[in-house]
């Protein structure tokens, strides 16, 4: 890792560090399912940090909430020279590991002597994870027919979430986490049934990164038809309770999810903004039905059960329009394959195309920034891309861009978020720069208390640069002039960039140290073979995904005040 000069970096959690109260310590020797569900996972991505106590701005102490993307059998164990022979060849134990090691963890942290520590033994130690995890399903199409299988003929329950992306915390303090490509846990073909389309525009079945249907049915689509259409929702729970029972919200739809960013708006409505990250796939957001009510916690409980979803289609002219989701809207009918407005959910991505939404460069990472109220989303390229628009400027574009959203004021000047037109335009271009260190491939951000977005990126060595951290102002004379922050280790992307409330941490996710070289080329590395053993350096052990904490060096806010 390299931070900028006057600050500090700090290792806080790495994979397979005890999260629950009572799990063992890591044995890399001795991995086995049980120890890894109260462990920390693989591939840490999204992070949220929720004060203590709850309602607090404490920014010392609080709950980290990480999400874990994913778990490479031939990166966490021995013997096998790549992921297509672990798939190949791996046992159910190795395959049941790589289960429980996606998914989400909540840890209690503290700010305690100059360094954060996690706490150890706390009752809000948790795990989520893709093999024993019971996950109830709500919203329109939970129970539908598609949801349905021999395991579940209810398709109300839900074994396992995986493949967790970004995310985002509501206005009433739950955690959303996000299922993104959950088709690579898939194999088969769904080829003359229903599910055909639906599967195929998800990629199920095309691509195997996973062997989980070698041990576990349910993955193999000949076998289970409708496994992959209860994967790639939006699950909402509550870190405050250990026991409660995470939710799949089907109303914000199913697609690869990369996060859901919550604003609530001048007319008291939640909107949930989401990208769906894949090549000329599109950008979403979620208008709840009732109203956000901040003075009772419970009633707000099942809030995004009822409202509607929303896909953009951006116009040459810098208007961006708002086109409903909704069954029975334009072609969105029986003789497109649309029945119900559980079947337009399950299959959002085909309906958005049917509406002429935007396909866009992978939008990724969608936030609101919480000093102008305007809206940054990180595309973050698109090698697939041929024919350009106002919005996609550039064929296959290897650095991506950041794009930025206007939604109408109210008289007191609050964005309208809910409103059905916006208003847009680029606000930067990846690779945009001469410099060896430029900006390539952006794909999560934050806000600094000040307003001013810090940008994570993913894949920029592929691109002829690194992976890390750039900085910079949104208005006035820095606009857009990005700042060099922070440097991946080699072979990793930087996710889920958070700030604690007054700016002085920032918690980043170190995502697959050592598994690429400088070039972005995983040819030859495995367990035995990484590019770096971040963080512990030890030759007896592998490259650890982890969470840092950078910080100044003086404990001021980051970027100066
Ligand atoms: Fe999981 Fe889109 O990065
Ligand atoms: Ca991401
Ligand atoms: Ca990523």
């Amino acid at each position: 890792m390299h931070v900028a000069s006057g600050h500090m970096a700090q290792v806080l959690v790495s994979w397979g560090d005890p999260v629950v109260a009572g799990a063992p310590p890591f044995d890399v020797e001795q991995q086995t399912p049980t120890a890894q569900q109260q462990q920390f996972g693989c591939e840490n991505d999204y992070i949220a940090y929720l004060p203590l106590p709850y309602g607090s701005q404490s920014s010392t102490h609080g709950l980290l909430c990480v999400n874990h993307e994913g778990a490479r059998i031939h990166m966490m164990r021995a013997g096998y020279s790549d992921a297509e022979d672990a798939n190949r060849r791996a046992p159910r134990e190795a395959v049941e590991c790589a289960m429980a090691a996606q998914g989400h963890s909540v840890l209690e942290v503290e700010y305690v002597d100059g360094r954060w520590a996690v706490v150890p033994g706390s009752i809000y130690g948790r795990r989520l994870n893709g093999l024993t995890t019971q996950l109830r399903v709500s919203g329109p199409a939970a129970g539908h027919a598609r949801l349905r299988t021999s395991e579940d003929p209810s398709g109300l329950q839900v074994l396992g979430t995986f493949s967790n992306c970004a995310g985002g915390v509501t206005p009433w303090g739950t955690v959303l986490t996000c299922e993104e490509n959950i088709n690579q846990m898939f194999t088969g073909s769904a080829r003359g049934t229903r599910e055909d389309r639906n599967h195929h525009r998800m990629g199920v079945g095309d691509e195997v990164e996973y062997a989980w249907s070698v041990h576990h049915a349910r993955f193999d689509v000949r076998r289970e038809l409708h496994e992959a259409n209860r994967h790639g929702w939006v699950v909402e729970y509550d870190p405050h309770d250990p026991h409660s029972v995470p939710v799949k919200r089907t109303a914000l739809g199913r697609f690869k999810h990369e996060g859901a960013t919550c604003v609530v708006d001048g007319t008291g409505a939640l909107v949930v903004y989401m990208g769906d990250d894949d090549e000329n796939e599109f950008l979403y957001k979620w208008v709840s039905k009732r109203l956000y009510t901040p003075s009772d916690r419970a009633a707000n409980r099942d809030l995004l059960d009822d409202g509607t979803l929303y896909v953009a289609r951006f116009d040459p002219d810098g208007t961006l329009e708002w086109l409903p989701l909704v069954h029975g809207n334009g072609a969105l009918d029986a003789v497109n394959g649309f029945e119900s407005q559980a079947d337009v959910l399950i299959e959002a991505r085909s309906a958005a195309t049917l509406l002429g939404a935007t396909p866009l460069d992978r939008p990724e990472d969608v936030e609101t920034n919480p000093v102008n109220d305007r809206v940054y989303v990180m595309l973050t390229n698109n090698s697939q891309r041929t024919e350009t628009d106002a919005a996609n400027p550039r064929p296959n574009n290897r650095h991506g861009h950041v794009v930025e959203l206007e939604a109408p004021r109210d008289a007191q000047g609050r964005a309208l978020h809910s409103a059905m037109r916006f208003a847009w335009e680029i606000f930067l271009l990846g690779g945009d720069s001469e410099a060896e260190t430029t900006l390539s491939c952006p794909d999560n951000c934050a806000f600094d208390p000040r307003g001013r977005l810090w940008i994570a990126t993913d894949g920029a060595a592929r691109a002829g640069t690194c992976d890390g951290v750039w900085a910079c102002d949104v208005d006035g004379a820095g606009r857009a002039q990005l700042v060099h922050f922070f440097s991946a280790p080699v072979g990793a992307e930087v996710c889920g960039p958070c700030f604690t409330p007054d700016g002085s941490t920032l918690f980043v996710a170190i995502q697959h140290p050592g598994e690429a070289d400088a070039k972005g080329s995983d040819k030859g590395v495995a367990y035995s073979t990484p590019t770096t053993r971040f963080p512990d350096y030890d030759p007896a052990r592998p490259p650890r995904s982890s969470v840092v904490a950078l910080r100044r060096l003086d404990g001021a806010a980051l970027g100066g005040s």
